[in-house]
């Protein structure tokens, strides 16, 4: 038998670790960037659409699900048929996958939080950023360059996640969402006040609150839309499934859902309005058109976010480091909640002790990881990202709403998610995971793949085919291994 059955101590310790999960680098530098280029204020109309129609749809078959079998996802699908239990680990694999240079990103942040302080990048930050940290090349040499600095902060960072999840659920992911949540919420409301008070700040948010009502007719803004609320609310990754596993009886679990994704949206906007001060601070102290600075990712947080601390004087040897440790505690509870679901799901099938599971996930996914601590590191993490992304998890999607929305039987999950909440589902999210959810998904997933393979070099197409291996291999052979856990293959335990 394998050690589990754990439960969440409290409502709040789930609710903390789900929005943690959820807040992460999407919300810190992705949203600002996608809610600019889709038309400012009005991109909010398909942003909420999305967020109710689809996001909060799919939050909450993960939830039923997860509730309602309380296993991992491995065995989930097992019992549902044991044709399926590949999927799963298609899904768990995605999943490590992304964790692994997802982590790398959180240690590039791990730099800038020490350099901040000094503002060690200089004058210069975007060719700092380039040369002097990341030490980046486009020859396929520089695979084989170590970057050191890189590397000794991607093992802090894999060090500081073994160290949370290795410990028991609450003692661990529990007590650490609890206090990192809380203080990110409230630098960031410092972050915000402070960059209302500057010069330019109103010029800055007004460019968010000032709508392009043509952006709603075009296609790509509802699907900008609809991505961004994937990402941020981490959807397909089986994270609130694996979480909503833990659930003790009777939890609201309907309730919880709206207010983890309405969090999680609070969150992004309510940030953005001091990114967006912030920029319009710069534009009017330098005379940097405001579509020079609004870059996406990185771009953003390591090149321009340093400039503008330079230009505050003193007040950016304040703000700098906040800014820098708002984005660690974000990426850190993200990164606990993608640990997770690998957690479960091996500690499950092959009877493993947590800590052991852990243990070797962790040392997997640091052997890993170098690969983007080298010089060609940040184009391979490029590669990784709109590949994992833009293929495999809309997929991975599409594949669990055909799962649970019709293999299943669906009525059961209806069932499970009215039991003790107070808000009711009906038939509406019936025909949205049946219908809508799955069109949709196909869509963004034909355009995402369409612009992925036109705008890749041979590198990336490379790199493609060999996570497209890798993701149709290892499944099937993770699925095929026996189970250690005899309860694994227990069908009257299984539901
Ligand atoms: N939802 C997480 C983020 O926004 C993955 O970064």
């Amino acid at each position: 038998m394998s050690e589990k059955k754990v439960e969440w101590e409290s409502n709040f310790a789930f609710m903390m670790a789900m929005i943690g999960s959820a807040v992460g680098l999407g919300n810190i530098w992705r949203f600002p960037n996608v809610l600019y280029s889709n038309g400012g204020g009005s991109f909010m109309i398909p942003y909420i659409i999305s967020l109710f129609l689809l996001g909060i749809s799919f939050v909450l078959v993960e939830y039923a699900v997860g509730f309602r079998f309380k296993k991992s996802i491995g065995r989930i699908l097992f019992s549902i048929s044991k044709k399926l239990e590949p999927i799963a680990w298609f899904i768990v694999l995605i999943v490590f996958l992304i964790t692994t240079y997802y982590i790398c990103v959180v240690g590039w942040d791990l730099i800038y939080v020490l350099l901040s302080f000094t503002k060690a990048w200089g004058a210069n930050p975007d060719a700092f950023f380039t040369h002097s940290v990341l030490q980046s090349t486009n020859s396929i040499t520089g695979i084989f360059q170590i970057v050191p600095i890189v590397l000794a902060s991607v093992a802090a960072i894999w060090f500081m996640i073994w160290f949370i999840v290795k410990r028991d659920l609450n003692e661990g992911i529990g007590k650490v969402s609890k206090i990192l949540l809380p203080v990110l919420c409230l630098i960031v409301v410092i972050i915000v006040i402070f960059s209302l008070t500057l010069p330019g700040a109103s010029s800055g948010y007004m460019q968010i609150f000032t709508p392009d009502w043509n952006a709603l007719t075009d296609l790509n803004v509802w699907l900008a839309a609809f991505g961004q609320i994937v990402f941020s609310l981490s959807l397909g990754m089986a994270i609130a499934m694996t979480y909503a596993s833990y659930l003790p009886e009777k939890s609201k679990l309907v309730d919880s859902a709206i207010t983890v994704a309405f969090s999680n949206s609070a969150f992004e906007v309510f940030n953005s309005i001091g990114i967006f001060s912030i920029l319009g601070f710069m534009v009017v102290s330098t005379g940097i058109p405001f579509n020079e600075l609004v870059t996406e990712g990185s771009g953003l947080a390591f090149v321009v976010f340093p400039q503008v601390f330079n230009t505050m004087g003193t007040m950016g040897s304040i703000i700098g480091p906040l800014f820098f440790i708002c984005i660690l505690f974000a990426g850190i509870t993200s990164t606990i909640a993608l640990l997770e679901v690998a957690t479960y799901a091996i500690s499950e099938k092959f009877d493993i002790k947590r800590k052991k599971a852990v243990t070797m996930i962790c040392i997997a996914g640091f052997i890993i990881s170098i690969i983007f601590a080298t010089s060609l590191g940040s184009t391979i993490l490029g590669a990784f990202d709109a590949f994992l992304n833009n293929f495999a998890l809309l997929l991975a999607i599409f594949i669990e709403c055909i799962i649970f929305g019709w293999i299943y039987d669906f009525d059961k999950l209806i069932e499970t998610l009215n039991k003790d909440s107070r808000i009711k589902v009906g038939k509406t999210w019936k025909v949205v995971i049946k219908f809508i959810l799955p069109i949709c998904i196909a869509v963004l997933w034909i355009q995402g793949a369409y612009s992925t393979i036109t705008s890749s070099d041979s590198l990336r197409l490379v790199i493609m085919v060999i996570l497209s291996a890798v993701l149709i291999i290892l499944p099937i052979i993770f699925a095929k291994l026996p189970a250690k856990n005899k309860d694994y293959y227990n069908e009257e335990l299984n539901e």
